[in-house]
């Protein structure tokens, strides 16, 4: 959208009435979000406007429909809309996969209030069994069954979120010095896990629709994988979600070779079931990890693993192991919410707000993405941002700080380290308000920009 089609289309909101005299226009930032355009571009457009004499701005205040004989006469008496500043005066920072929802601490307490009325008998005094009591299971089977369709309980193990389950299935289902595969760039959490149980990592390479068969097949052949660990909807860090065909020929090679896939599904419950999960496809092979830290909050410490019967007993051992039990505490929470429907509630509400967020930043972005990015069947909630050929990656990064703006590298995300990582992660969903996404989506765009006009100069 052109500045000329804004002066249009206010223009036209103003001759319907829609559009009232002395209404304040929203924001620059805000109108450029809601048009899909750059605020420079909503900068030129009120301008424009202004000068027409259709409407007038008030430093500090905003602009108005122009309309009164004195516009600033009753301008104190006007009680502005409420604009969360505060939150933008620290630094806007796109580094982190968190998932911001304002109603999170008020979720919280209120399940804190109704929890602390059914403080049972027992007074939490007991362990209880480390794959989870029968009703967290049966709550766990109805979370489920909206991600991953039906799943019988027995199948379910709960975990303290899905880096608790990663770290399960790795011990569980390998020995100290097997091989694992996973994809070339990845989410840290999984090398780490890697590395404290003595594994090695055969990083395997991706195209556009995830790993590439045949480098899993080599893998398997040659190095003796022992097992597959993806994250094949809104991967981490890349944002490729694997295609139906791709999971198929990835399964049949795993099958041939009985080897597990552990698919990390922390994103999964964003996708509104766009694609099958490896569980849905090859329940006799896979395990599915998911958790409540991106719909709700990191801190319930709340997750789920799905597995075959024949894998259960190792995967309880593992977990009690690790930490005998997920507290019971806790889980009592997770039901809280899930019995108030906060949890599915605010599922849907990020699911819509991650919508607009993929639409702005995707345009915003476009130069510097891939067309599947671009194109995904589900929202991602971070792009992969491939840098200029001139301008470093730690130079980017400082240049963004330098502007307020905090971003990742990468290198973070390269599971060996003679991999190439001209890239950054930019995470749309941590920042709390539209505003804070425009504005650090410009900084990212002006410092692209630049960095490539200087490229075309030099
Ligand atoms: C792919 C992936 N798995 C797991 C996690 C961590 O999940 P949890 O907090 O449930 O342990 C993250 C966090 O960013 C992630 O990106």
């Amino acid at each position: 959208m052109r500045a000329d089609d804004i002066v249009r289309h206010i223009c036209e909101r103003i001759e319907i009435g829609e559009l009232k005299a002395e209404e304040r226009l929203p924001t620059h930032r805000n109108m450029a979000w809601d048009l899909n355009c750059s605020v420079g571009t909503v900068t030129r457009a009120y301008a424009e406007l202004e000068r027409r004499g259709i409407t007038y701005a008030q430093v500090g205040r905003g602009t108005f429909v122009a309309g009164s004989e004195n516009p600033a006469a009753d301008s104190e008496m006007r009680i502005l809309p409420f604009t969360p500043e505060e939150d933008l005066e620290g630094a806007i920072d796109l580094s982190i996969n968190r998932f911001f929802h304002a109603g999170t601490s008020r979720a919280y307490g209120n399940a804190f209030h109704q929890l602390s009325l059914k403080v049972p008998q027992s007074g939490y005094r007991d362990y209880v069994d480390s794959r989870g009591r029968p009703k967290d299971l049966a709550y766990a089977a109805s979370w489920l069954e909206h991600c991953i369709g039906v799943v019988d309980p027995s199948n379910i193990i709960v975990t303290q979120g899905a880096q608790s389950g990663l770290f399960m299935a790795l011990g569980a289902l390998t020995k100290p010095g097997d091989m694992i595969a996973t994809e070339a760039y990845g989410y840290p959490g999984i090398k780490a896990a890697a590395q404290e149980l003595h594994l090695r990592i055969n990083a395997l390479d991706m195209d556009a629709e995830g790993i590439l068969p045949e480098a899993f097949e080599t893998a398997v052949n040659r190095s003796k994988v022992k097992m597959l660990v993806t994250v094949a909807t809104n991967h981490n860090p890349t944002g490729i979600t694997t295609s139906l065909a791709r999971r198929k020929m990835l399964i049949e090679i795993a099958r041939k070779a009985d080897i597990p896939i552990v698919e990390d599904g922390v994103y999964t419950p964003f996708h509104e079931r766009v694609l099958p999960s490896y569980w849905e496809l090859a329940p006799d092979i896979s395990v599915f990890l998911t958790s409540f830290s991106k719909v709700f909050s990191p801190a319930l410490r709340v997750g789920y693993a799905v597995a075959p019967s024949r894998y259960i007993p190792r995967l309880i051992r593992q977990i009690g192991a690790m930490n005998w039990m997920t507290s019971p505490v806790t889980l009592d929470l997770a039901a809280e919410l899930l019995e108030d429907g906060t949890l599915y509630k605010h599922q849907k509400e990020l699911i819509a707000e991650g919508k607009r967020r993929f639409a702005y930043a995707a345009t915003r972005l476009a130069p510097w993405i891939t067309q599947e990015q671009k194109n995904s069947a589900a929202f991602l909630s971070h792009f992969w941002v491939e840098l200029p050929v001139n301008i470093a990656l730690t130079d980017i990064i400082q240049q963004a700080s330098d502007r307020n703006i905090t971003l990742i590298g990468g290198d973070r995300f390269a599971m060996n380290r003679q991999q190439d990582a001209h890239f950054v992660r930019v995470c749309l969903m941590g920042v709390p308000n539209h505003e804070a996404l425009v504005d650090g989506l410009a900084t990212i765009t002006d410092l692209l920009t630049s960095s490539e006009t200087a490229c075309l100069i030099s």
